[in-house]
């Protein structure tokens, strides 16, 4: 019996060893130190033996269980610390990985030309003004000397509202309700929104940025519009840039121009860029109207200004070299992650 009692203690060991989960182990205590276990089975026929007998048997078998039941215990406890080990293993992250496929964000092209400009600007005392992209007719058009029946108001082809107000077609206005917050003498600039119910192509937006410029003090003339122009432009090519202005038509100056840059590109030998002219078109401008300085509450007769009306979408794409402004509000974002 003894022989029978050590080899069950044997083969439930190497069971037990080979027990790769928990409920293998079970099995093993279960079929060994069971109620109806192999240990048990024996331990009924313990009555037949002589009581030295019993007594050296019984403690044989109750060495075997104890050294069973440990075992098992430690089976267990190993068994469970490699399942913890692998779910450590398997959800383990790095905290100091970069996170893939997220990129910040950058300004958009006009806005980081904008704010160039703002800082540019404010470093020569222009304060920057913001107006509204809903205006009223008076801001648009009459405050800036065009009456409704002018022809001038066909040039713009205007987005009109139900209640008659509009979406500005210019930054202009911003020049009559700069002259009434801020009152000469005053440096001025209003970068913003613009909208024209235009048939879109490829220089055509119905949606569009420009830049509005005014200073207005004693004795402001053309000299100082040029002095203004040329340090600006200057600083945001980063050379020197010739200008030269040609006569134009703008209701709210006078006298009005057209003011060109010497192409950056062929340095006014003529280019496609330049159209072979050696110049570029770049920004109307003027001298205050008269009329205007009154609309805004000034006196033509001490105070004289200028004004001008950039481009800034334009601005943008001579700066980068883009040849469709619907790219600018066209939301697609292979075109402004290059940005
Ligand atoms: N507001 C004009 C436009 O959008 C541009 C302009 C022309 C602005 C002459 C000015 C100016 O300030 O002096 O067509």
């Amino acid at each position: 019996m003894q022989e029978i009692i050590e080899k069950l203690h044997q083969d439930a060991l190497a069971q037990l060893a080979e027990a790769a989960t928990l409920e293998a182990v079970e099995a093993v205590r279960v079929d060994a130190l069971g109620r109806k276990g192999k240990l048990a089975e024996i331990s009924k026929q313990f009555g037949r033996l002589a009581p030295e007998e019993r007594a050296r048997l019984g403690k044989l078998l109750n060495t075997a269980k104890q050294e069973l039941e440990s075992n098992i215990d430690s089976r267990i406890a190993a068994l469970e610390s490699a399942a913890l080990d692998k779910r450590l293993e398997s959800e383990w992250i790095d905290l100091t990985t970069p996170a893939p496929g997220i990129r910040p964000g950058s300004l958009h092209p006009v806005t980081q030309v904008q704010k160039e400009l703002e800082e540019l600007f404010r470093s020569m005392g222009f304060a920057v003004l913001d107006g509204p992209e809903v205006e009223s007719e008076y801001y648009n058009f009459d405050a800036l000397n065009i009456p409704g029946d002018h022809p001038a108001r066909d040039m713009q082809d205007t987005f009109w509202l139900k209640d008659g107000r509009l979406l500005r077609t210019h930054t202009s206005p911003v020049q009559v309700r700069g002259l009434e917050t801020l009152k000469p003498p005053l440096k001025m600039i209003a970068p913003g929104r613009v909208f024209r119910n235009e048939e879109v192509d490829a220089s055509h937006e119905h949606t569009f940025y420009q830049l509005e410029g005014m200073m207005v003090d004693r004795d402001v003339s053309v000299a100082h519009l040029i002095y203004f122009m040329k340090t600006f432009l200057s600083a945001i090519f980063k050379r020197d840039v010739t200008v030269r202005l040609r006569p134009g038509f703008f209701p709210f100056v006078e006298p009005g121009f057209e003011l060109d840059i010497q192409c950056l590109i062929c340095g006014g030998k003529g280019c496609p860029v330049c159209k072979q002219s050696g110049w570029v078109e770049l920004c109307p401008c003027g001298l205050v109207h008269p009329a205007v300085l009154r609309y805004g509450g000034a006196d033509p007769e001490e105070w004289s200004g200028f004004a001008f009306g950039l481009g800034l979408t334009r601005l943008a794409m001579m700066r980068y070299g883009i040849d469709d402004i619907r790219l600018f509000t066209g939301g697609d974002l292979r075109f402004l992650k290059q940005f």
